[in-house]
């Protein structure tokens, strides 16, 4: 049996899962992989801390230049997260020929040419599966098994952190603070959470998801994005008596040539396949134009389902020649120009929430400006008074299909109404036709 030595950058949620994964399944992974993989080194920042599992002492390292220059070391996996200095060890690792493993979507997504031009300049290998929704195969499902179609349209729900919030929001009827927390313990959460909740992440997973799904370059700027903290309960209520559920979606689609490319938090029907990924499930619906429509789903998130795709790709590299230049297909994402529609002209049905003084008249004044702007109602609902003594009531507006210029433009008009209290909540509406 040959033998590789490799070595960690991090032993935090994933890094623990990698450790676990590549220990419990030693046999299996050496009969799959022609290996016998032994972790020479792991990069922390602390040597001292609980990890939650039994590690040699002599294999911590608060040194990445032991990594560097120990010439056996062929392979680095990269699950320390954040640029820098992940970027930096990435890129010297590689100048120094070792295969490299991420799982690190916010660099790929922000500074992703410079680390695969050094991949292909250095002819190593270069895998990273793991940087969208944790186990589920998507990164090698669009690269190798989807390439024959071209891709219309995207929909994911690739944060974990934030479908476990909603669905226990929804589910349970729980605060958004408490069920945050649970998220956070159980290893969803990133090192910092409003990178979950303000749907940062899910723009990285986009950004990389979409360059590869239309294989054109995407500045991360081009990608929309609003987090869920503005949804409430009652938002949830509202949606379930539509018959609808409410999920941060990752949106992709191509019209002709030019692309979409939001995440937002989204009614969608109960009835679609997404509607009922709950927990830190993820999942990615597809439309290919031969394939038709597909769907992915699996644990985004946590350390062993996470860890499994990082240590499938080291098996993957494994068995190819690691001793050999350039045997990694190199993923072009650069064969087509596209330009990004701006959010004003995307086209959407939008559930609006208001608070309004409860007066005749009121309903009127509304309706009108949105009629002035072109912008039809599908239906008004207005709930009673909070008590007697309110004079408040909440009013929920449904609209048609329309162009989001149109409803920022009436949203800005209610303001202006001294009748009109707040606006509470607007959220698109995404009808999958
Ligand atoms: P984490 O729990 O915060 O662990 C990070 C690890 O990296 C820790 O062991 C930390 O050392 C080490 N580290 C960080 N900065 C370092 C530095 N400057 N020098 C040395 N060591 C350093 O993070 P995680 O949740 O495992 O996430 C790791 C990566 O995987 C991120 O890119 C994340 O986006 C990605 N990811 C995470 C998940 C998930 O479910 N958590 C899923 C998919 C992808 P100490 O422990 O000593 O502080
Ligand atoms: N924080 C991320 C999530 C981890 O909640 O999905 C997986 O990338």
């Amino acid at each position: 049996m040959k033998k590789v030595k490799i070595a960690l950058l991090g032993l935090g949620n994933v890094g623990r899962g990698v450790y676990i994964i590549l220990h419990q399944n030693k046999e299996e992974i050496m009969k799959r992989s022609g290996y016998e993989i032994e972790i020479s080194k792991i990069l922390v920042r602390d040597l001292n801390k609980n990890r939650g599992v039994e590690v040699p002492e002599d294999i911590l390292t608060t040194d990445f230049e032991e990594i560097l220059n120990d010439d056996s070391i062929k392979l680095v996996v990269e699950v320390m997260g954040g640029i820098e200095p992940a970027r930096e060890y990435m890129l010297r690792a590689m100048e120094a020929k070792k295969h490299i493993v991420t799982a690190n979507k916010m660099l790929l997504a922000t500074e992703g040419d410079e680390v695969f031009e050094k991949a292909e300049e250095m002819g190593v290998m270069f895998q990273y599966e793991a940087s969208v929704a944790g186990g589920i195969p998507i990164i090698n499902g669009i690269n190798e098994n989807l390439t024959a179609n071209k891709v219309n349209e995207l929909y994911g729900i690739v944060n974990g952190t934030t479908n476990y919030i909603l669905s226990k929001m929804e589910l349970e009827q729980l605060d958004f603070d408490s069920v945050l927390q649970e998220a956070k313990e159980k290893g969803y959460a990133e090192a910092d959470p409003t990178s979950d909740i303000e749907g940062y992440d899910a723009q990285y997973k986009l950004a990389i998801l979409a360059s590869l799904a239309f294989g054109t370059k995407v500045d991360i700027n081009d990608v929309y994005r609003e987090g869920i903290t503005k949804i409430k309960p009652i938002d949830m209520k509202y949606a379930s008596d539509f018959g609808m559920s409410i999920k941060l979606l990752a949106i992709a689609k191509d019209d002709n040539g030019r692309i979409e490319l939001r995440v937002h938090p989204t009614m969608i029907p109960e009835t679609h396949p997404l509607a009922n990924v709950y927990d830190s499930f993820n999942a990615i619906f597809i439309n290919g134009n031969a394939v038709g429509d597909l769907m992915f789903y699996g644990r985004g998130a946590g350390d062993l389902p996470t860890g499994s795709a990082v240590v499938s790709d080291i098996i993957s590299i494994l068995r190819k020649n690691i001793e050999v230049e350039n045997q990694n297909p190199i993923i072009r994402n650069n064969l087509w120009e596209k330009q990004v529609k701006n959010i004003d002209e995307v086209e959407s049905r939008y559930y609006i929430r208001v608070t309004v003084e409860d007066k005749p008249g009121v309903l009127g004044q509304i309706t009108t400006i949105f009629g002035s702007n072109r912008v039809s109602l599908k239906s008004v609902i207005q709930k009673g008074r909070k008590n007697d003594e309110s004079h408040e009531v909440a009013l929920v507006l449904i609209t048609h299909k329309t162009k989001e210029a149109l409803i920022n433009d009436s949203i800005e008009k209610l303001y202006d109404l001294r009748t009109v209290k707040d606006i509470e909540n607007i959220i698109r509406i995404e009808d999958f036709n």
